[in-house]
């Protein structure tokens, strides 16, 4: 495909964000940044995703969406059906409109976070879903609305099921679930720029030593990792110790959201 120029990053404001915010132009890309928070940039809007209307101004003229925003962690039904459910349908329905032919869709670990760790060989971007909190259960409706709107429309997208991406690893968990901030905007780089994806889902870390998840699928996309988490391993591992087999982060994809409650104040804690 033609390497898209003008990208939107939805959920400009948030973590993830600032990161590409930062790498995304020495690719060649000019940004256009929405989020429900105002951000400074030169191309910038204020959007809530619970509003097609904005939501198909925000899109329109862009040659690509990243979809970063909405609610990121767990936290009521209602409040992930309109920001991450109906929000996403909404960004589809702009794109569809608006004629933009690809998205790069931040999906989750938590998408597949019941999936257990006890097999031993590296788990593929090929797992069916099996969300461990409502919040993971809107990532993959999004990953299935992305599949329909492959299909039905030849919108393309790109779905990360992303592990963790911070500055660096902070838990012992992390060492396998990192996605460096450099890597992140490697794997969107390829994301955005691949041929015919139809609708492609990829495990996004970096290329770290202990990792569970195979990265076959982002690398046939292009993706070559520079970074391993392994590097922080000592230090993490001097602080924390090393994880107990009964511990959720060593027995689940999505660790200790498995653990979270759906409903009532414990919704949120992730022990
Ligand atoms: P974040 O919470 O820092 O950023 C999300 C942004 O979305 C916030 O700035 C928020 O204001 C905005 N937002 C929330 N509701 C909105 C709405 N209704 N309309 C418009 N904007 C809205 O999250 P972060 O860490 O930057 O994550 C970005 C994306 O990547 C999220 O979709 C998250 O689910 C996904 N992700 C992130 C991971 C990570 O390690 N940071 C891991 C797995 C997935």
């Amino acid at each position: 495909m033609t390497p898209p120029t003008t990208v939107l990053l939805t959920g400009a404001a948030g973590g993830v964000a600032g990161f590409l915010r930062a790498s995304l132009p020495g690719y060649g890309y000019r940004l256009r940044l929405t989020d429900l928070k105002p951000v400074e940039g030169a191309e910038s809007l204020v959007c809530d995703l619970g509003d097609a209307d904005a939501v198909r101004a925000a899109v329109r003229g862009v040659d690509a969406v990243v979809h970063l925003g909405g609610i990121a962690l767990e936290d009521t039904f209602d409040a992930v059906l309109e920001a991450n459910i109906r929000g996403t349908y909404h960004l589809y329905e702009a794109v569809r409109l608006e004629g933009v032919r690809r998205v790069v869709f931040a999906s989750t670990n938590h998408a597949v976070g019941y999936v257990p760790l006890t097999g031993g060989a590296p788990i593929g971007s090929d797992v069916p879903p099996r969300p461990d909190t409502y919040y993971g259960l809107s990532k993959a409706f999004g990953e299935n609305l992305a599949s329909l709107y492959a299909d039905k429309y030849g919108v393309e997208t790109v779905s990360l099921r992303i592990g963790s991406c911070y500055a660096e690893p902070r838990t012992v968990r992390m060492l396998a679930t990192w996605l460096s901030p450099a890597d992140c905007a490697r794997l969107v780089h390829a994301a955005l720029t691949a041929p015919d994806v139809g609708h492609t889902i990829v495990n996004a870390i970096s290329a770290n030593t202990r990792a569970w998840w195979d990265l076959g699928s982002a690398r046939a996309l292009g993706y070559a990792p520079q970074d391993d988490a392994e590097v922080y391993a000592e230090a993490l591992l001097a602080a924390h110790g090393p994880l107990d087999p009964a511990d959720p982060d060593a027995r689940w994809i999505g660790g200790s959201f498995t653990q979270a409650d759906l409903h009532g104040p414990e919704r949120r804690r992730h022990p």
